[in-house]
C-alpha cells in the first residue's frame, strides 16, 4: 500500500520485487497471515508503529523459511515457523521478513491457518494474565470482546488457567462462538449491562482480572464491577477511544491498572517470550487452546477481509492462506 486509508480502498494486491534478509532477518514463503485489528489501524496511520510508504501490511504469520540473514544460527532453510513479520516485508505477500527475535517453531499441533494465528493474540494473552495479572486458579476473568481474536485467546487461556471466565460480546452471533470457546458465562452487551451480571454471579465481590481489547466506556464500566485487589488488563482501544484512569477510583477501590505492550517482551525480555511460547505448544499439544480461524482468505480477498476486522464484525481470526 502506497497511501493510508480504510483498507479495502489503500491495499492493492500488486508486484513487488523479492524482500532480501538482512542481519537478523529471515526470509519466509508464507503459507498464512492473520488479520489483526493493528493491520487495519496501520493502514489508517494510527498504529504506534507507522511504517514508510510504501509497505506490505500483515504484522502475525506462518511461514517456511527460504533463506537466512547474514550470521543467522539456531533457524534452518525448510523450518515452519511462526511469527511477526519485518516491516516493510509484512506477511501479505508471497513471501515476508521476519526478525529472529520474534520467529518461534510452528506447533505442530495446527495447520498453517491457525499457526499464523498462534502469535499475537496468544502471547498477549498469557503475558497479560499470567506475568502481568497473576491469574489464579477458581479466579473470575472478565474478558470483553470475548468472540474476537485476543478476546477468544484470553478465554481459552483463562480456561486453562482455571479460571471462571465471563465474556462479553457484541450481539447473538459472537454470544454463540464466545460460548463454543468455552466461556462459562457470555453477556451480550448490545441487550445486558455486564456490571450486573459480573456482580450476580460473585455475590458482589466482582472480577479479579478484567481482559480490555476495547477500552473507553468498556474501561470505565469495568472499574464498577472490578473485585477487592482486583487487576485491570489495558490491552486496546477497539472502541476507538482511550480511557483515562481515575486514579481516587483505583485508591479507594484498592484495584490496579495494568498496562499491556506484548511486544516489548520480546525485546526487554526475550528468555521469558521463549518460555512463553514453550508453554502454549504445550497447550496446543494438549488440545487445551487452538486458535478460531473464521475465513481463509486468498490474497486477493484480504483487503475486505481486513476491512471486516476494522470494522469490528468478525470473530476470532481472518487468515490469508497461500
Ligand atoms: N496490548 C497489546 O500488546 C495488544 C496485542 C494485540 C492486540 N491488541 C489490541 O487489542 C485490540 C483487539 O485486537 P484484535 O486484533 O484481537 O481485534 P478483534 O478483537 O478481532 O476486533 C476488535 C473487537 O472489538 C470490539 N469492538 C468494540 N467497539 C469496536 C469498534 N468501534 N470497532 C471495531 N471493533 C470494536 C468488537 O467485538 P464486540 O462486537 O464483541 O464488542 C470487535 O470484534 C486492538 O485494539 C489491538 O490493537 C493489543
Amino acid at each position: 500500500m502506497s497511501t493510508l486509508g480504510e483498507p479495502r480502498d489503500v491495499m492493492i494486491l500488486d508486484e513487488v520485487p523479492d524482500p532480501q534478509p538482512g542481519a537478523g532477518q529471515l526470509l519466509v514463503r508464507v503459507r498464512g497471515a492473520a488479520a489483526n485489528f493493528a493491520d487495519a489501524l496501520m493502514c489508517r496511520g494510527l498504529y504506534q508503529v507507522k511504517p514508510l510508504l510504501p509497505f506490505t501490511p500483515g504484522l502475525e504469520l506462518c511461514g517456511e523459511i527460504v533463506a537466512l540473514g547474514p550470521g543467522i544460527t539456531g533457524f534452518a532453510v525448510g523450518d515452519r515457523v511462526i511469527g511477526s513479520s519485518a516491516l516493510p516485508a509484512g506477511g501479505f505477500a508471497e513471501f515476508a521478513l521476519m526478525g529472529t527475535s520474534t520467529t518461534f517453531p510452528a506447533p505442530a499441533a495446527f495447520d498453517d491457518a491457525e499457526a499464523a494465528a498462534f502469535y499475537i493474540g496468544y502471547q498477549t494473552g498469557w503475558l497479560g494474565l499470567h506475568r502481568r495479572a497473576h491469574l489464579q486458579p477458581g479466579e473470575t476473568l472478565l474478558v470483553h470482546a470475548a468472540a474476537g481474536g485476543v478476546g477468544s485467546a484470553a478465554v481459552q487461556l483463562g480456561k486453562a488457567a482455571g479460571a471462571r471466565v465471563i465474556g462479553v460480546v457484541g450481539g447473538p452471533a459472537k454470544f454463540e462462538v464466545a460460548t463454543r470457546l468455552g466461556a462459562d458465562v457470555v453477556v451480550d452487551g448490545h441487550t445486558e449491562d455486564f456490571v450486573e451480571v459480573v456482580k450476580d454471579l460473585t455475590d458482589g465481590r466482582g472480577a479479579d482480572v478484567v481482559y480490555d481489547p476495547v477500552g473507553g466506556d468498556v474501561y470505565q464500566r469495568s472499574t464498577k464491577c472490578i473485585a477487592f485487589e482486583g487487576r485491570i488488563l489495558v490491552v486496546g482501544f477497539a472502541g476507538g477511544q482511550i480511557q483515562s484512569a481515575a486514579l481516587n477510583h483505583a485508591l479507594v477501590k484498592n484495584y490496579s491498572i495494568l498496562g499491556l505492550h506484548f511486544f516489548l517482551y520480546a525485546t526487554k525480555n526475550p528468555a521469558l517470550v521463549r518460555a512463553c511460547h514453550d508453554e502454549l505448544t504445550k497447550l496446543a499439544a494438549n488440545g487445551m487452546v487452538k486458535p478460531l480461524v473464521s475465513e481463509r482468505l486468498a490474497l486477493g480477498a484480504v483487503a475486505e477481509g481486513l476491512q471486516r476486522v476494522a470494522d469490528g464484525t468478525t470473530v476470532g481470526r481472518v487468515v490469508f492462506i497461500s
